[in-house]
């Protein structure tokens, strides 16, 4: 039987850090109250010259490493990612060339927090039906290029970062569920058009502050711990695992409130939680896999523990995995 497991993992961070109390300096907030209500105290953010594709390709050479693959033997690469370097030519394609390989297929990902997840799933899917054999996986974000630093609500979540993983088809048990959904009708909730045709066409009449990201967050919250609690536990139950048997929880983190909820409604405690929120923010699609890395780094997370994946994003769309590492 072909199964494909996660072999190596990889994180970057800009130097950069941005506090509770340089944004108590920018809008009108407190220490106490971005604590209590998100959890974050510190988020990175990338220097004005810093692509997407400079801080996946960090983060890329740390998951090949601890792999032990070579660049040359990946067979593809995908790039989640809602802030690519450029539209044309894609994140995928920029890293390749970054990498100094050319043939593998490259394409970006836009699913917001999500991406990594769906990353997982398609890579699953490509070595499972026996196109590739080794998937890297890159995702990098600049949030704070689309972040509206005078919108006290947003402006404190999000933070930059890149993370990578390294799939590979193996005979041993790996990714063993993936679910993944998305309902375009709560698209109001949650956008930033300024990179889209439609935005760019009408540049003239539009609200500028669309071309940063614009957040419900209230609507976001309740929609989040539902989708992500719900998908969890029918991922769960579809991958034959129980909850006993699931060592440790790497959820997407926008918010410490969700997560809690979230592995609550799965009768997990937060000591099997992984968590980088409190000094990285809310990074979009690189917070799983920069979660994991730090978590398999510190010696937390060994290879052979069973992972359970949780995400919920812009689109809005949701999705989990259960993989054993
Ligand atoms: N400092 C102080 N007060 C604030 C701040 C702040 N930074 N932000 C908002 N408030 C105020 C509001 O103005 C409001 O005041 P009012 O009652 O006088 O009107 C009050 O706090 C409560 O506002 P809420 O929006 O209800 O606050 P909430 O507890 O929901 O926290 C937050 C807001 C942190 C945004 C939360 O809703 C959240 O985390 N939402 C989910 C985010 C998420 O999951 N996003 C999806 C992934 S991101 C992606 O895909 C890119």
């Amino acid at each position: 039987m072909l199964y494909s497991r996660i072999i190596g993992t990889g994180a970057y961070f800009p130097e950069k850090i941005l506090t509770n109390a340089d944004l108590m300096k920018m809008v009108d907030t407190d220490d106490k109250w971005i604590v209590e209500r998100t959890g974050i105290h510190t988020r990175h953010i990338s220097a004005k010259n810093e692509a997407t594709s400079e801080m996946a390709y960090e983060a890329a050479k740390e998951a090949l490493d601890m792999a032990g693959v070579k660049a040359s033997e990946i067979d593809g690469i995908i790039f989640p990612t809602i802030t690519p370097d450029y539209i044309l030519p894609c994140a995928a394609a920029v890293l390749g060339g970054r990498l100094g390989i050319s043939g593998p297929f490259a394409f970006d990902l836009n699913m917001a927090c999500t991406g990594f997840i769906c990353a997982l799933n398609i890579a699953d899917a490509f070595i499972k039906n026996g196109q590739c054999k080794t998937i890297l996986i890159a995702t990098g974000e600049r949030l704070s290029t689309v972040t509206n630093y005078s919108d006290r609500a947003t402006c404190i979540l999000f933070g930059d970062a890149a993370g990578a993983a390294v799939v590979r088809a193996d005979t041993k048990h790996g990714i063993r569920s993936c679910s993944i959904y998305a309902d375009g009708s709560y698209g109001d909730l949650l956008y930033m058009h300024g990179m889209g045709s439609t935005y760019l066409a009408n540049r003239d009449t539009m609200n500028l502050d669309d071309e940063m990201i614009v957040m419900k967050g209230n609507d976001v919250f309740k929609l989040a711990v539902r989708a992500m609690s719900d998908t969890a536990a029918e991922t769960l139950e579809k991958s034959g695992l129980k909850s006993d048997d699931i060592d440790f929880v790497v959820p997407h983190q926008a918010n410490i409130r969700i997560v809690e909820a979230v592995a609550k409604r799965l009768e997990v405690g937060m000591d099997r939680v992984i968590i980088n929120l409190d000094r990285r923010g809310n990074c979009s699609a690189p917070t799983i896999p920069t979660a994991l890395d730090e978590g398999i780094r510190s010696g937390k997370v060994k290879f052979g523990d069973n992972i359970l994946m949780a995400a919920f994003g812009g689109g809005m769309n949701w999705g989990a995995a259960v993989l054993t590492l």
